[in-house]
């Protein structure tokens, strides 16, 4: 049997090329090796309260493009959290071996705790003990993420040693695979491509959109005249180029550095770019838009292999704790 990779995302709704970089991208390339479960993890996303408000919609934006980018539903099992409750019996099961200090340790928590103190909530303190169940659930091996995610991924880990020394070997140990693209920075070239902060690049975007999007990108900021000389290596569009139009790279920095070329010029190519990398997955994705009835069945279908597979584990895991 090939080893479990299970990965989980929040439902964003349409994703952007940072999402596509960094996550999917590599979650496409794993179907290759591995059987591999991909969750959007709308339970997770309750612990910010305004998370209810268009989610369904969010679920589906977000399956479309996972579909139109390559996940595969044939050899992939694609699903929403919610729709396989025994995350829930697991989560709860769980957290009766997970020391209450473990999570009020957790950065993210600390760092929840800070910006949304109106609303620290229970869920927020289980919220690494419902990412174990997740994972476990499953009994996945493997989990790419992001490296934000390797203290949650480490305390996975401790739970899961401590589950398997209490009860008995259960649960494998699961593992963090690293994306190995470097940060995608956004239009304003400082801080990390994202939906909440408004600088993002959507893959189902239109290409004229598109192109005003990155006509509004930042560049570098030293230079002011066409006839400047531009510092490449400080230039958020010279690092997209390097997705969009990497042979041309070194070619693009000479020109910046002694001003043969514009900053215009430079985004009008790189927008032209990425418009020929995504024409594909928007042609694929203007098909699935059409066949709305088609994502609901991939996302009934994924639902009901994952509960197959929970199921068992949850009534092993239920034997183990003595309630059966
Ligand atoms: N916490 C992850 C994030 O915010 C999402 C997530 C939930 C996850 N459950 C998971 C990731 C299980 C990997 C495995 O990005």
């Amino acid at each position: 049997m090939k080893d479990r990779v299970f990965s989980g995302a929040r439902p964003t709704g349409r994703q952007h090329i940072g999402n596509y970089l960094g996550a999917i991208q590599n979650y496409v390339g794993l179907q290759e090796d591995y059987q591999c479960i991909y969750c959007i993890v709308d339970i997770h996303a309750l612990t910010t309260l305004e998370a209810t408000e268009g989610l369904q919609e969010n679920i589906h934006e977000m399956m479309l493009d996972w579909l139109a980018a390559g996940l595969d539903p044939e050899r992939s099992i694609l699903f929403v959290q919610s729709h396989v409750p025994q995350v829930m019996e697991l989560h709860t099961l769980l957290s009766m071996v997970t020391p209450l200090g473990w999570l009020t340790r957790v950065a993210t928590f600390k760092e929840k705790a800070r910006t949304q103190p109106h609303n620290i909530n229970y869920g927020l303190v289980g919220y690494p003990v419902l990412m174990t169940a997740d994972i476990v659930l499953y009994k996945a091996g493997i989990v790419p993420v992001g490296e934000d995610q390797l203290p949650h991924l480490e305390l996975a880990r401790e739970i899961v040693r401590r589950f398997n020394y209490i009860f008995g070997d259960t649960f494998p140990e699961p593992e963090a695979k690293l994306t190995t693209t470097p940060l995608v920075l956004g239009l304003d070239g400082v801080k990390k491509m994202s939906k909440s902060l408004n600088n993002e690049i959507e893959l189902a975007a239109s290409a004229e959109e598109t192109r005003e999007r990155v006509m509004s990108a930042f560049t570098d900021p030293a230079r002011r005249y066409r006839s400047d000389p531009g510092h490449p290596e400080v230039c958020n569009v010279w690092r997209l180029h390097h997705f969009f139009n990497p042979d041309q790279i070194d070619e693009i920095a000479d020109e910046c550095r002694d001003a043969r070329r514009g900053c215009v010029e430079c985004k009008e190519q790189l927008a032209e770019g990425i418009n020929l990398a995504l024409a594909p997955f928007r042609n694929r994705r203007a098909e699935l838009v059409a066949r709305p009835q088609y994502v609901k069945e991939v996302i009934a279908d994924g639902a009901h292999r994952a509960h197959a597979i929970a199921i068992e584990t949850l009534t092993e895991v239920k034997e183990r704790m003595g309630l059966i």
